[in-house]
């Protein structure tokens, strides 16, 4: 175990499909379980223009538009997590993209056999952990 403690923060969000199958409960469970302080939680559905800019690195791509389509589909549920490590943490609890390829034990690899619906989003670097949780929370929202 590495003896350096790295404290950072990282958005955590439960997409459309997610909050359909009533999984939010569960999702957030295991991010508290596994030691991180939630330091900031909303519901809120995404207008496509918020979407486009959330997901602004995947533009052009082909499946771009039925991305943001779903991610506009419903209500999200996003949080920032703050604890060790978080942002490579929180992708190891997510798992692969693809649910169907995704470890079970991870979130996707456990609800999800999918690859554009795929219960649960979080943020990949330092850079898009700080560009996210700034689209969607303000300062004062954040504990
Ligand atoms: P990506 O950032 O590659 O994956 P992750 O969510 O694991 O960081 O892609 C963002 C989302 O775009 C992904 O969760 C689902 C959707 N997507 C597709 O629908 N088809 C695809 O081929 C890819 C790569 C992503």
């Amino acid at each position: 175990m590495s003896v350096e403690m790295v404290v950072e923060r990282t958005l955590v969000m439960v997409k459309p499909d997610g909050v359909r199958r009533g999984l939010v409960g569960e999702i957030i469970s295991r991010f508290e379980k596994k030691g991180f302080r939630i330091v900031g939680l909303k519901m809120l559905r995404m207008s496509r223009e918020l979407a486009e800019k959330f997901y602004s690195v995947h533009r052009g791509k082909p499946f771009f538009n039925s991305l943001i389509d779903f991610i506009t589909s419903g209500p999200v549920v996003a949080m920032v997590i703050e604890g060790d490590s978080a942002i490579s943490v929180a992708r190891l609890m997510i798992g692969s993209t693809d649910g169907r390829e995704a470890l079970p034990g991870t979130i996707r690899g456990d609800y999800a056999l999918s690859k554009s619906e795929n219960v649960v989003h979080a943020s990949d670097s330092p850079e898009s952990a700080a560009y996210e949780i700034g689209l969607l929370f303000s300062e004062d929202e954040l504990a």
